[in-house]
């Protein structure tokens, strides 16, 4: 038998009827399929045990997760191989604690409201190869290594230290926000965010999604692009310009750290060889940048073409290096964006030298 308990959110409000309802409906399908548990509702967080034979709750999650009177479906802790239930006889005990004023309940609404509460947070800080682990019940510490093939990206902004000389932090973070709502949007959908150190960004993906990665980058500059008309040459969004590097081949995905902080990274030459290329792209005056490994994947592609070569670092060999050849992705000069966004200097009512700390371009 298996364990399951997660969180979640009511989409809408939901009266004391409609949790009823949930739980007569779930009281029926639970005694045909042998599964047991308790749910609990506080404010809008939905607190569920449900625990059964393997393959019946398994069914029964998807069903949940699907459901549309709640979303963010978040998996606490899976329990696999468990010998004895702990509510054998709730079919689904259904407990709404919003009314109870019981002194005895109150610190388990303040345990709920706060797990829910954290657990937002953590996901949105968290990779989700970790957040994946937890959700499948397993200790994301003892993630063993793993070597595969993959696709790496950097990308970074154009110029983001003269922006961090005069921009008060405020500001900046907003320019970093709007920045990654786009890039991040776009990339999500296919892969792993890595990091967001300052303004460089560092993704992962598996090879299959090579072509969805490109034409993903290709729309990122796009969105950039109208960002920039749209707030036109007075405001700091519209300097805003990115270099986007990709590379592929073997990798090692792993946990490392010491027992006070963890990561889960990826090193190997391609990481490597993708933060070179996002350099370049400055120098060939490309937003987007890839290498051959990467183009073979697209071969065929429209205005795919080779523009620069690349003599990786201690190696002997070159490396051919490609873009799209399309106007939205060209880089205007370096010093032209740089004289951009020291025009916005002068009208800044910061307008001295001011470093904020912690960003790195
Ligand atoms: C928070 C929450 C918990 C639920 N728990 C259960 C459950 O334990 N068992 C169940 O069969 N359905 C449960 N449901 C309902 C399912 O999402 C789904 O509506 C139902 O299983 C469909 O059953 P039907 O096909 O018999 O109409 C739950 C729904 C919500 C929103």
């Amino acid at each position: 038998m298996k364990r399951v308990t997660y969180i979640s959110n009511f989409t809408d409000r939901m009266s004391f009827e409609d949790v009823e309802q949930i739980g007569e409906i779930s009281v029926r399908n639970n005694t045909r399929d042998d599964l047991s548990g308790v749910l609990f509702c506080y404010r809008n967080v939905f607190y569920q045990v449900l625990e059964g034979p393997e393959e019946k709750a398994d069914a029964t999650l998807e069903r949940i997760k699907r459901d549309e009177r709640h979303g963010n479906v978040f998996i606490l802790n899976v329990e696999q191989d468990i010998k004895e239930r702990l509510y054998p006889d709730w079919k689904m005990k259904t407990v709404v604690l919003d009314d109870n004023q019981d002194y005895l309940v109150r610190p388990i609404k303040m345990m709920l409201d706060s797990i829910a509460r954290n657990h937002r947070w953590l996901e949105k800080y968290s990779p989700q190869t970790i957040l994946k682990a937890i959700q499948n019940g397993e200790d994301p510490t003892r993630l063993p290594p793993r070597q595969q093939d993959a696709l790496i990206l950097f990308a970074d902004i154009v110029g983001f230290t003269t922006f961090s000389e005069f921009m008060p932090p405020a500001e900046i973070t907003s320019l970093l926000d709007q920045y990654y709502e786009l890039m991040n949007r776009a990339l999500l959908r296919h892969g792993e965010i890595m990091k967001m150190t300052g303004d460089g960004l560092a993704a992962h993906f598996s090879i299959e999604k090579i072509p969805a990665v490109i034409e993903a980058c290709i729309q990122m500059q796009r969105d950039l692009e109208r960002l920039r008309t749209r707030q036109g040459n007075r405001s700091a969004l519209g300097h805003l310009y990115t270099g986007i590097g990709l590379a592929s081949g073997k990798v090692i995905a792993t946990n490392v750290g010491s027992d006070l902080r963890r990561d889960y990274t990826l090193f190997g030459d391609s990481v490597n060889v993708a933060s070179r290329v996002e350099g370049i792209t400055r120098k060939v005056k490309r937003g987007l940048l890839f290498t051959d490994t990467v183009a073979s994947r697209i071969e065929g592609r429209p205005a795919l073409s080779r523009i620069a070569r690349y003599n990786p670092k201690g190696k002997s060999e070159y490396i051919d290096l490609y873009t799209i050849d399309l106007p939205e992705l060209k880089l205007p000069p370096r010093d032209q964006i740089i004289a951009g966004i020291r025009s916005l200097q002068a009208a800044h009512p910061n307008g001295t030298k001011q470093l904020v700390a912690g960003v790195v371009s």
